[in-house]
């Protein structure tokens, strides 16, 4: 993930980020910015696309080995869930293991209440406290939980979207928010291999009815909408492709003819083909899964994963650092 910049308040710094990522030879956005209140709601409709498979096949998951992730979790853990998205999951996570709290993080408050009411109707006797904080940062867990073994959730293959140094940096945040004896859930989509096609993992980024391409293209919007911009939005079209040296799928904003256009006091020029880089999704095998996991603080214990080899639910244990040879 790129380093959040020192400004005010988030419109300066989508105006900082747009000035320093345009103005590079390889120009960049940095993805947090795709999610203003239009580009949220695309993200909720990619998630039900056809071709966006993560989603469906990580719940289809939960449910089908929801007997053997209880059995390899026990009861009586505080879960803790880094983001509180995922509207669907939790509910399977905690109907499956009966934790003995749940904690969402997130850095949106006003989500965060709607989430944490949600769920206090679904599991009455449940303890629901929720943390508001960018689960990047610094934060303090509950007192109420400082006694019980911790569980952190954090499916939806979100740590993909962060390259792999940055990945091992918040898992080992992880390991210290949750310290001794914490295991972790953790969703990660598989990268393409004899069971998976590159066709289908590029199509769940470029789905038919355009709805990826329309969150991707809505940065345009918001730079012509907030920054004064001047972009010609016939100029970009939306790509997804599969980097296999990197182990990722990358989004661009490709520049289709010469194009130029001002935005946030700038002017800024793209030759055709040129693209704006927005988004990675890395991808891991189950190797590259248990090397990240030993790389930072975690012992792979177990993973489910569906028929077609397309995701995978990872269960890891927190690393006790005992003395090695
Ligand atoms: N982490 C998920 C993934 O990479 C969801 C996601 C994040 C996403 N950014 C995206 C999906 C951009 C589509 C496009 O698949």
């Amino acid at each position: 993930m790129p380093q959040p910049l020192a400004v005010a308040d988030e419109s300066d710094a989508f105006a900082v980020a747009v000035r320093a990522g345009l103005s590079q030879p390889r120009k960049i956005i940095p993805a947090r910015f795709f999610y203003d209140h239009a580009g949220s709601e695309l993200f909720e409709a990619i998630t039900a696309l056809p071709e966006y498979y993560p989603t469906r096949t990580e719940i289809g998951i939960l449910t089908a080995h929801a007997a053997a992730i209880a059995a390899a979790i026990g009861p009586g853990r505080a879960v803790v869930e880094f983001g509180s998205g995922s509207s669907l999951k939790t509910p399977l996570l905690l109907r499956a293991i009966a934790p003995a709290a749940y904690v969402p993080v997130d850095i949106s408050a006003a989500f965060l209440q709607a989430a944490a009411a949600a769920l206090a109707a679904d599991f009455p006797g449940l303890p629901v406290l929720p943390v508001a904080a960018d689960f990047t940062g610094g934060f303090r867990l509950p007192a109420a939980v400082a006694a019980l073994p911790r569980l952190g959730f954090f499916p939806g293959s979100t740590l993909g979207n962060m390259a792999p140094a940055g990945a091992v940096d918040l898992l080992r945040h992880f390991a210290a928010v949750l310290g001794d004896g914490a295991a972790m859930v953790i969703g990660l989509d598989l990268a393409p291999g004899p069971a998976k096609s590159v066709a289908m993992l590029e199509a769940a980024y470029d789905d038919a009815a355009g709805v990826t391409a329309a969150f991707n293209r809505n940065l345009l919007h918001r730079i012509n909408r907030e920054l004064g911009g001047t972009v010609r939005l016939d100029d970009f079209a939306h790509r997804a492709l599969w980097n296999a040296d990197l182990g990722r799928i990358e989004m661009h904003l490709v520049a289709v003819r010469d194009t130029r256009f001002e935005a946030a006091g700038m002017a800024f020029a793209l030759r055709a083909g040129e693209t704006i880089h927005t988004e990675n999704s890395y991808k891991w095998t189950l190797a590259e899964a248990r090397l990240l996991a030993r790389a930072s603080g975690w012992m792979p214990d177990a993973v489910w994963s569906d028929a077609d080899g397309r995701f995978a639910l990872h269960l890891w244990r927190r690393d006790d650092g005992g003395l090695q040879p």
